[in-house]
């Protein structure tokens, strides 16, 4: 083994450990430099994993294909591997510890011979913040290391404040051992055998078998949401799948906002949001993750654990998202993006015209019109937060931000209105353990069917979802907390026609705007069955081109709707058995006696 630098005793001895296991042909601790992102990516262009784009068109900019078999996150394969399958619950597929151990000591048994093993320190979080985390990835990828590049803190200073100190260790193989004097394929994974494991009481993650995104960027979902949650939980804070973003009114007022969506329902969007309201700014805290403790204020402080952005795609465009256009611009990594004729990507929606040719992100020839989509529905950029025009100049303060309001939103073309909040923090816990929404191509199944997914942490929560809204509901009890307030968007309302009743992007500035003078005791709002809701003269409309039924049909409340929500709603948590609060089943009877009265 190359000498370790660092003199963690238990890092170097799991290190070794792991050499001996994977039997790699060497060993290479990344140090995070530059010169490192630089020979990653020429490694990956010579073996074909990656090819440069054109660099006057996209500056030191990287195009993957992935083999198609690995294009999304597996939830199917994702485990929560705790003692006592009660403290996974009954959201997440549980296997025995002992038993999965067994099983991954056999895949990664030589998983890595012919292939370099690289130690990757990072840390999730400004390093040295009292809100930050260390982990240590192995990874057979070069396409990870140059990803957790952008994704996360790497290198030596991460190895100096950690010093002896606890880290979590990810190890991960894309699980294609290279017999002597076999080749190489671009993208290797294993198609037979994918493991996504977190081992939530040694905090631990093995990862076998892929090479995509959250399966293999470990920082990401695996420690930031599945071993981070069950962190929160032990230490009394909260790691959410939030974004986090600045609202700025004209007076020059400041309240940030955390808002947990599921996967590809415009976090990033929302959090790079140009407002169409005038003078009121939203600047990027984060658009994935959130890690929040108590200040000494009281209050939640939260901080982006993450460095880098994996956005969805399709649909980014100057009209959706422009920041996110502008921050992708140069030194980003794209995977299964479409590639223009000049050497630039594409993909739906980029631009109002389809280039005349692609290659396509088989890698095939593609035209306009073609029965396929150019790029995968689940295509990404990997881009550096820090290249966002809007970012916020404290996004690395270690002391994080403190939260004013939370959002939960879902993808809902009925029932769910455009905004409404929460009557207290118990209710709002309430509101998110309910929230649901229509799947997208983030995770690998069938797209568009509602499902639950509470507070967005349905494939990301490490432990029991009952135990998770405890501590949801513990957190409200905190002595002296300030806590933020609660709130529940849904952007995706459609009419009959199939047509979405509320223009969305820029726009979502006017519900920003009443969650912020509701945050200020400024702003009205009429109290019904489900929560306080904005009167029809409390959202600001102005200047835009929308009817009077529409904002009541976006405002009102569907009784019918709920009342069928509530029943769904009973089914879902009797899965949960006396592991739910009786908090929560006493707040959907309160939910039920109101709509009763309403009626
Ligand atoms: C993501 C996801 O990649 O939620 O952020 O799937
Ligand atoms: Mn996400």
């Amino acid at each position: 083994m190359e000498t370790a630098p660092t003199t963690n005793a238990r890092l170097i001895s799991w290190v070794q450990e792991m050499e001996l296991l994977c039997s790699p042909d060497r060993v290479y601790w990344c140090d995070g430099s530059p010169a490192e992102y630089q020979a990653m990516a020429e490694l990956m262009v010579s073996t074909g994993t990656a090819e440069w784009l054109d660099e006057t068109i996209r500056p030191n900019s990287l195009l993957s294909r992935s083999d198609p078999a690995d294009v999304a996150r597996v939830e199917d394969r994702t485990f929560i591997c705790s003692t006592n399958e009660i403290d996974a619950g009954p959201t997440n597929n549980w296997a025995d510890p002992v038993e999965m151990k067994k099983t991954l000591t056999e895949l990664f048994d030589g998983a890595m011979q012919g292939r370099t093993l690289y130690v990757i320190p990072f840390s999730m979080g400004p390093i040295g913040s009292p809100i930050a985390y260390t982990g240590v990835q192995i990874t057979d990828s070069p396409y990870v290391v140059v990803s957790m590049h952008i994704m996360t803190r790497v290198g030596q200073e991460v190895l100096d404040t950690l010093a002896d100190g606890d880290f979590v260790p990810c190890l991960h193989s894309v699980g294609m051992p290279l017999e002597p004097g076999t080749d190489d394929v671009p993208w290797p994974s294993n198609n037979d055998d994918k493991y996504i494991v977190q081992f939530p009481e040694t905090r631990e993650i093995w990862s076998f078998g892929s090479g995509y995104g959250g399966n293999a960027l470990l920082g990401k979902k695996c420690f930031a949401l599945r071993i981070a949650s069950v962190m929160a939980r032990d230490e009394g804070w909260l790691a959410e799948h939030m974004l986090i973003l600045k609202l700025t009114s004209p007076e020059g007022t400041v309240h940030y906002i955390a808002g947990a969506f599921p996967s590809a329902c415009g976090k990033t969007n929302l959090a790079m949001m140009e407002p169409t309201i005038e003078d009121w700014r939203v600047e990027t805290v984060g658009d994935d993750i959130a890690w929040m403790k108590f200040g000494d204020d009281g209050r939640l402080h939260a901080i982006n654990p993450e460095a880098g952005f994996f956005g969805v795609a399709p649909g980014t465009s100057m009209e959706s998202n422009p920041n996110a256009m502008l921050t992708l611009r140069e030194n980003s990594i794209f995977t299964n993006c479409a590639r223009t004729v000049e050497g630039d990507v594409w993909w739906e929606d980029m631009t109002p015209e389809e280039p005349a040719t692609l290659t396509d992100w088989h890698g095939q020839e593609w035209a306009p019109r073609a029965t396929t989509a150019a790029a995968h529905p689940n295509a990404r950029f990997t881009s550096p937060a820090s290249q966002c025009p809007v970012i916020a100049p404290e996004w690395e303060d270690p002391a994080g931000v403190p939260i004013s309001a939370i959002l939960f939103g879902g993808r809902r073309s009925n029932v769910v209105p455009l905004v409404h909040e929460a009557r207290d923090w118990e209710h709002g816990v309430f509101i998110g353990s309910i929230m649901s929404s229509e799947s997208t191509a983030a995770a690998t199944g069938a797209v568009g069917v509602v499902r639950r997914d509470p507070m967005a942490m349905l494939p990301f929560c490490g432990y029991n979802m009952a135990d998770y809204w405890n501590h949801w509901l513990e957190t409200g009890h905190r002595k002296d907390a300030q806590l933020p307030r609660i709130f529940y968007v849904n952007w995706f309302r459609k009419d009959e026609d199939g047509q979405f009743v509320w223009p969305g992007f820029g726009e979502n500035s006017r519900v920003l705007k009443w969650v912020f003078e509701r945050c200020e005791g400024t702003a009205q709002a009429r109290e019904t069955a489900i929560g306080h809701v904005p009167p029809a003269d409390a959202l600001d409309i102005a200047g835009l081109d929308i009817s009077a039924e529409a904002i009541k049909e976006l405002t009102e409340i569907d009784r019918a709707g709920w009342l069928a929500e509530s029943n769904d709603m009973r089914s879902y948590y009797e899965q949960f058995g006396d592991r739910l609060p009786a908090a929560l089943t006493d707040q959907l009877d309160e939910l039920r006696k109101r709509l009763a009265d309403a009626g």
